[in-house]
């Protein structure tokens, strides 16, 4: 299966490579949305190493094939590499890039924490280091970072609560929040924006977590796990809503909505009270999801822009060039604050998916009626 849809993910690749500069590249991977076209090949056969978390989640796939395509389109070698959510997989592959002689290392961590001594390694090699989406903590051997507004997605996701789901302190709604890996700094910059917004709510009354739940420590989800986040959901449905439904499940990643739902149908939820479900990362699944009804929203995260601006990151390192950052203080790795760029995270759901997502050209609309 994973099989199948990478060989899909690379022939999408070699379409938009071959249609370089189409401005209706029909897929979520596609060569660079604004850097692509006539794009001068400057990389000389530089070998740039991109490592990257897992191949279970469907953004991660788009991230790997976007940014192997518009590397190589600029003229660079490309070493991408999946270690499948296993920390020590990734510190070996790592090892092995810098032994490979790569030029540039690009990361996408899966326990950054993990990375301290290869990241140094690294830099005693002379070799540049990039942060992709998520921070590496705890190191001066990073030189950028790449991402999207982490806090503002969270920032989002309570946005979009508060103002669907009705819930005032006449007319209370419950809820239950499912939130991302401990070790990944983006789960708790979501976290952050989403109690900054929903507080007010709770605090009124007009929320209820019946679970007491709500600090990060007892709601985050080792590795984003699915499986994980369905358990936690069925055990709280068991313990904490025998009597009355939970009317939303804030959950900070598709993965983990899907494990809310299979949790909610196993309990015997149906239309009639189905519950308000928050994703991120606008995953295919999910958004057919959204049309259906299924999940509300999630957060659309254009990852061919995000490829964009970490490969003018490789080229700033590589060849002198100087990066786009707009960013140089929210990102303090704990040695240093890394000079960001920070693409927007936007929601979306049933009223704007498709000017959003099908408009964007992320995805078409034969994909998500298949
Ligand atoms: C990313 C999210 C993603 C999550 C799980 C985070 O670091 O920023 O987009 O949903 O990891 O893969």
């Amino acid at each position: 299966m994973k099989k199948k849809v990478l060989a899909a993910l690379m022939a999408m690749t070699m379409l938009a490579l071959t249609a370089c500069g189409s401005a209706a590249a029909p897929a979520a991977t596609t060569g660079s949305s604004d850097s692509g076209a006539g794009a001068v090949a400057s990389g000389g056969g530089k070998k740039v190493a991109v490592a990257m978390p897992t191949q279970s989640s469907e953004r991660w796939m788009h991230d790997g094939a976007n940014m192997k395509a518009q590397l190589e389109e600029l003229g660079y070698t490309v070493d991408l590499q999946y270690a499948e959510d296993d920390v020590q997989a990734q510190v070996s592959q790592i090892e092995n890039m810098i032994a490979a002689g790569a030029n540039c290392l690009v990361i996408a961590a899966i326990d950054s924490d993990a990375l301290v001594n290869v990241e140094a390694q690294a830099k005693n090699a002379g070799i540049p280091v990039i942060a992709y989406d998520r921070l590496l903590m705890n190191t001066d051997a990073v030189s950028y970072y790449a991402t999207f507004d982490n806090k503002g997605v969270g920032t989002k996701i309570g946005e979009y609560i508060v103002k669907n789901c009705g819930a005032t302190k006449d007319d209370p709604k419950t809820i239950e929040l499912f939130m991302g890996s401990p070790d990944d700094n983006n789960a708790h910059m979501l976290y952050a924006g989403l109690m900054e917004q929903i507080q007010p709510l709770l605090d009124e009354g007009a929320l209820i977590c019946k679970s007491g739940q709500l600090a990060f420590e007892d709601n985050n989800t080792l590795r984003w796990d699915q499986q994980t986040a369905m358990k936690r959901c069925e055990d709280l449905l068991t313990r904490y809503y025998a009597d009355e439904d939970l009317d939303i499940c804030a959950c900070a990643y598709d993965g983990l909505s899907y494990g809310c739902m299979s949790a909610l149908e196993g309990a015997g939820y149906t239309d009639a009270n189905w519950p308000m479900i928050t994703g991120q990362d606008a995953e295919l699944m999910a958004t057919k999801h959204i049309i259906s009804g299924k999940q509300t929203m999630s957060i659309y995260k254009d990852t061919r822009l995000l490829a964009s601006k970490c490969v003018t990151m490789v080229q700033a390192v590589l060849e002198g060039s100087e990066p786009e950052i707009n960013d140089t203080e929210q990102y303090n790795n704990g040695k240093i604050v890394v000079p960001s760029y920070l693409c927007e995270p936007v929601p979306v759901d049933k009223n704007n998916y498709k000017e959003v997502i099908i408009g964007g050209g992320y995805y078409t609309e034969e994909q998500l009626a298949e």
